[in-house]
């Protein structure tokens, strides 16, 4: 390929060899992933070095040939001229093709995008991944899951509950839209229909979906979570609903996910991220309980129960066309909101200590609290990554502390957190208000004020009941309530 062509190309396509000294042919030639792009006619102008090695075809027989005359392909039509005509990007999608000169069976995943210049397509360009290696690794994922939820013969060996290792009594807080939550998501571990959990990320979905699973019937039984979102789409469909041998090139006789968890538990994180057409497969799924392995015809009775996660509001993907609404009202019998940090700032105190306890067994250290100071930053940060993010910030002030220190400070922290969280301070604290009504802020003091004199009291209950003006029996509810614990 001409230097020039390419340079122009990719340069139309994401001012890439603008960037000062970056060699663009080198650059696409040394990565691993095979690159082609065309015109708007659909003549090729750039075919990289990984492509040379998987097609086995010479870059100068190929560049400015129409892509129909280099490829024969084996399911409609290229993806690039395809990306072209449909003015949006294809991303992760299969394809196979036999190419006219080398005679080289090809089975790639591919993301296409269309290139734009001035509101025009001029072109597109293919980013392909070698299928063979994501067939591989999902046999690997699959053995894997076999060895592990394979439905033993041994009945005397305890059936395998490998992933659900939380409870509800591991979900630390006290906050009314939390204990809401709770509430439900109780009610429905007793039954078996499909259950919905949508949040924020880090805000304790899978923690929850765990809980469920373990509050229920099934708890003996499989716990199987997958993240829709990391596999391509047609790997997923086998790995769900399983595959028959000969199904296509290199399938083998194998139950899908569905079957796997049978008499147990399937979670579908991130579920909004299906596509449309898997979405309905997985409609008929659950309508008719049965699965149908892919190149199979005879379906199968399955009795799984299935949790679906998704990080936005499901109403909201619905309107965005995102998820089927047939679907929803199928997957989502009882939707549960686990609300985001921001919204139970009450619950601040009771997360850091426990928290505190965690890393203190790990890190063998005897970390009673934060300081005031640092408290309070915590208080004004906004927590876009919730739960997940106030565990690496108290982990990683905990880090630099050492048997001796009681006491987690602003300092303690590594530079770069602490700048975040100064940098909110700073702004003048806006988020202080954020989810702290009146009643939150009280029940946050309520609990530093009764830890502190229990503390004092060595967890004496009459004697800290006395000094709080409180009856006995108050002070155990309140203690019940928070959660506290003399080993806090
Ligand atoms: N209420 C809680 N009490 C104690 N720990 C919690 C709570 N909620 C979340 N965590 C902890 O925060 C971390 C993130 O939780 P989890 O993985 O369940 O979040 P998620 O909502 O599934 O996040 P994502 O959308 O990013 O997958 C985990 O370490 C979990 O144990
Ligand atoms: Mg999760």
């Amino acid at each position: 390929m001409n230097n020039k062509n390419t340079a122009r190309a990719v340069d139309r396509a994401g001012k890439i060899s603008s960037l000062p000294g970056v060699k663009l042919e080198k650059m696409i030639d040394s990565i691993d992933e095979a690159i082609i792009g065309c015109d708007k006619d659909g003549y090729i102008n750039i075919y990289n070095s990984a492509n040379e090695r998987r097609e086995k075809m010479s870059r100068k027989n190929v560049i400015n040939k129409h892509v129909n005359d280099v490829y024969d392909f084996h399911s409609g039509k290229s993806l690039l001229m395809r990306a072209i005509t449909e003015k949006k990007p294809i991303l992760d999608q299969y394809q196979e093709y036999t190419t006219e000169d080398s005679g080289i069976y090809v089975e790639i995943i591919c993301s296409t995008v269309p290139i734009m210049e001035n509101d025009e397509i001029i072109g597109a360009v293919s980013v392909m991944k070698d299928y063979s290696k994501f067939k591989k690794l999902s046999k690997i994922i699959m053995d894997l899951q076999n060895n592990l939820y394979s439905t033993s013969t041994d009945k005397a060996s305890k059936p395998k509950t490998a992933g659900a290792k939380h409870t509800f009594s591991d979900i630390v807080g006290e906050n009314p839209l939390l204990r809401d939550t709770l509430i439900w998501a109780k009610k429905t571990a007793e039954n078996n229909l499909p259950v919905l959990i949508y949040g924020e990320t880090g805000t304790g979905k899978e923690l929850l979906a765990q809980g469920i699973h373990n509050a229920g019937a099934r708890r003996d039984k499989p716990f199987i979570a997958i993240n829709c979102a990391a596999i391509p789409e047609n790997l997923l469909e086998g790995l769900l609903f399983g595959t028959v041998k000969g199904a296509f090139t290199g399938a083998l006789d194998r139950p899908g996910l569905f079957e796997q968890a049978a008499e147990g538990t399937l979670v579908l994180d991130e579920v909004n991220s299906l596509s449309l057409p898997l979405q309905s497969k997985l409609l008929r799924v659950i309508q008719e309980e049965a699965v149908l392995r892919v190149g199979e015809i005879r379906e199968r009775k399955i009795n799984t129960r299935l949790i679906s996660i998704s990080n936005t509001d499901p109403v909201d993907a619905i309107r965005k066309g995102q998820l089927r609404e047939d679907l929803y009202y199928r997957i989502a019998y009882i939707s549960l909101c686990m609300p985001p940090l921001s919204k139970r700032l009450d619950d601040l105190s009771a997360l850091v200590d426990y928290m505190i306890r965690k890393y203190n067994e790990k890190l063998n250290l005897k970390i009673e609290n934060v300081s005031a100071e640092l408290f309070a930053s915590l208080e004004n940060y906004p927590w876009p990554g919730n739960i997940r993010e106030l565990e690496h910030v108290i982990a990683a002030g905990m880090s630099a502390l050492s048997e001796n220190d009681l006491q987690i400070r602003l300092k303690n922290l590594p530079p770069n957190i602490r700048h975040k969280l100064s940098s909110v301070n700073n702004a003048g604290g806006k988020n202080r208000s954020a989810g702290k009504t009146l009643e939150n802020t009280l029940h946050s003091v309520e609990r530093r004020l009764i830890k502190s004199v229990l503390k004092k009291n060595n967890w004496n209950i009459s004697k800290t009941a006395r000094e709080l003006d409180l009856k006995r029996q108050s002070l155990q509810y309140r203690i019940r309530k928070y959660s506290l614990k003399s080993t806090d």
